[in-house]
């Protein structure tokens, strides 16, 4: 089984969906009900919700084999007209809520021996685009907190990579117009826009068994 926070959209849902079609178990986790198999409602920034879950995944004994933390929310705003709770909302879901989910659910990988954790950063961050600091400073947070804890779980043959795409058209680019976005693959060294797909190849990457030796990277889809 293979964990994706974020999993009920854009690019996680891809990853379940690629995932399946390989006939690898997905258990997701998003706040809103969907009805799709093995989805567990749960809000990443809540640490006991998050506890509880790991609590039945322990219990279950189900081999857990990766911990793919897609769930993250954006904020297109200049930092200084951006409202404190949407600040405390970007750093709480990308930042402290990937922390959450890399340090609650990585007991279940250790148990195993081996294991591969997944973080998203984004371009925006090697970029350092205007207009989106609060974003970019929750997701380098994501980097820096990935290098460091690929180092803690080295020990334990775990893995913990940071995939960093530019821009993918799905629900959180719904305020950036067709030009802004192509200001930014322009920026990108493969000037294509890249898509889910593409996400998918490198998340399959690094699940691979011979990608045991890739950890504390960050990789640019695309290039930068
Ligand atoms: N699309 C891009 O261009 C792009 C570029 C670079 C990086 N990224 C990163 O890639 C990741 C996936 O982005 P996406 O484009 O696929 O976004 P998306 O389509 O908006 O999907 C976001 C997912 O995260 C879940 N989520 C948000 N807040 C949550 C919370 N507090 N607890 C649990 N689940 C939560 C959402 O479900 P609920 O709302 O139901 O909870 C949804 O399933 C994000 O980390 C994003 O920053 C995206």
């Amino acid at each position: 089984m293979i964990i994706v926070t974020g999993g009920t959209s854009g690019i996680g849902e891809a990853i379940v969906k690629g995932l399946e079609s390989k006939g690898i178990d997905t258990f997701t986790i998003s706040r809103s009900g969907h009805k799709i198999k093995n989805h567990f409602q749960c809000d990443i920034t809540e640490y006991d919700q998050l506890k509880e879950l790991y609590k039945k995944f322990n219990k279950e004994k189900r081999r857990i084999e990766a911990i793919i933390n897609c769930a993250g929310i954006a904020s297109m705003n200049l930092a200084i007209t951006t409202p404190k709770n949407i600040i405390d909302k970007v750093i709480n879901t990308n930042l402290i809520g990937t922390i959450y989910t890399n340090q609650i659910f990585s007991p279940l990988l250790i148990r195993n021996g081996e294991g591969r954790i997944i973080n998203f950063s984004t371009i925006a961050v090697s970029l350092a685009l205007e207009g989106e600091s609060i974003y970019i400073a929750s997701k380098a947070g994501v980097e820096a907190f990935s290098r460091s804890f690929a180092k803690e779980l080295a020990g334990f043959n775990i893995t913990v990579n940071c995939i960093a795409p530019g821009p993918i058209k799905t629900n959180l680019l719904k305020g950036i117009s067709s030009q802004q976005i192509n200001n930014i693959v322009n920026r990108q060294i493969i000037k294509k826009e890249m898509n889910t797909d593409d996400i998918l190849d490198i998340v399959n990457l690094l699940l691979d068994k011979k990608s045991g030796k890739i950890t504390g990277q960050l990789i640019h889809v695309g290039g930068y």
